[in-house]
């Protein structure tokens, strides 16, 4: 009996999932003889039984198309929005996954995603993850696919600002996106030459930003370029988040659930009086340097649009292998890009981690030789 494998993306949408959907069916249809099931908008609509039949007519002039065709969202499959209430789906999530006789289903996602496809593994279906998304911050992968594209985007987007930014004598602040991680900020702001580069991992000091500003002044450089990665944090405010995240791991250690609580509304309050952080910081620098500062924040626009050759690249041999290790019976695990091959990694491996740019990264080392400023002195 031939093969049938599911296919669902979730989690943010990223530039080359619709190159990973072509490259696991093509592969499949083609050279594997399995049927393929598409089921929209991410776990969502694996509960709901909201399907895509991906034949070969549906899969044809996908490649250079940005988002996915099988749509996407952030819902979790143990805390699924249902009414006013999130509820425990996971169990109708078991059906549908047997119901449609699938043989394996394949969760193309970020971090999040390993976490929700780990705990269906665990419920002993057959999962196969790849990584994703323009943040680059999953454990286990040399690189995820959509970060190429991002990157790309990023460094175009700062090189039309450092002309506006030079012809005005302005500081031009930029903000990226890439959650918790500085992978985004870090790459276009090396690419795009950034006299500033701030990023979750270095916590900075906005007198020593203003200070570099000040010395390219007096260089005769009357402009400044400062990317942001949209965590980068303050000395303060890391202390501060430092010992917020620590609270938490002691209520959990002490599974106190009040105490739970509270430091999740502390939390959640934390990120709410730092939504407007990059605009406060673009003041302050206006302010310190006397240089007029203008802010752009790029946003979604990094996650949109066609996918870069590299990452149509990445995700079509992603999709390819995934296809090899299903046919060779692996699972529970995702499909790591190791250079030029790939890896099944055990998702247990992998799950709950985050891979953030090591302070020896030799960007950030390259960056600081060429002067680069990164706030912390
Ligand atoms: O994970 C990708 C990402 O674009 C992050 O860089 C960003 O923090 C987040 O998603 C934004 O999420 P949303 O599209 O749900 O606002």
């Amino acid at each position: 009996m031939n093969k049938h494998i599911g296919i669902l993306t979730a989690g943010g949408d990223s530039p080359g999932l619709n190159a990973a959907i072509r490259g696991i069916s093509k592969t499949a249809i083609l050279s594997y003889k399995m049927n393929i099931t598409g089921f929209r908008d991410g776990f969502r609509g694996l509960m709901e039984n909201r399907t895509m039949r991906l034949d070969m007519s549906v899969l044809s002039s996908i490649l250079t198309l940005g988002g996915t065709i099988l749509g996407t969202s952030r819902d979790k499959p143990h805390r699924m929005p249902v009414g006013q209430e999130f509820v425990d789906m996971t169990d109708v999530i078991c059906d549908n996954y047997y119901r449609n006789n699938l043989d394996a289903l394949i969760c193309i996602g970020g971090g999040g995603t390993q976490k929700n496809a780990y705990r269906l593994a665990q419920r002993g279906l057959n999962i196969l993850t790849l990584p994703k998304t323009i943040d680059n911050d999953v454990a286990g992968t040399d690189v995820t696919f959509g970060f190429h594209t991002a990157m790309e985007i990023a460094t175009e987007a700062i090189d039309r600002l450092h002309s506006t930014a030079h012809s005005h004598h302005r500081i031009i602040v930029v903000e990226v996106m890439g959650h918790n991680a500085g992978w985004l900020a870090l790459g276009a702001g090396v690419a795009s030459g950034a006299d500033v580069i701030l990023i979750p991992e270095i916590p900075y000091d906005p007198v020593e930003i203003a200070t570099a500003i000040r010395k390219r002044q007096h260089r005769g450089n009357n402009f400044s370029i400062v990317v942001v990665a949209e965590g980068a944090l303050s000395k303060t405010d890391h202390k501060q988040y430092n010992e917020l995240k620590k609270r938490k791991l002691q209520a959990k250690a002490e599974k106190d659930a009040k105490a739970r609580k509270k430091v999740n509304e502390d939390l959640n309050l934390f990120r709410t009086q730092r939504t407007n952080n990059t605009l406060k910081l673009s003041h302050d620098l206006e302010e310190m340097t006397g240089l007029e500062s203008r802010l752009t924040i790029l946003g979604h626009l990094q996650r949109g649009g066609t996918p870069s050759a590299t990452d149509r690249v990445l995700a079509t041999r992603l999709g390819c292998d995934c296809i090899k290790y299903i046919n060779d019976g692996v699972t529970g695990a995702m499909i790591a890009v190791k250079g030029e091959t790939t890896q099944a990694i055990p998702l247990e491996k992998i799950v709950g981690q985050r891979l953030v740019v090591p302070l020896d990264h030799s960007w950030i080392t390259a960056a600081r030789n060429v002067g680069t400023c990164f706030g912390d002195g």
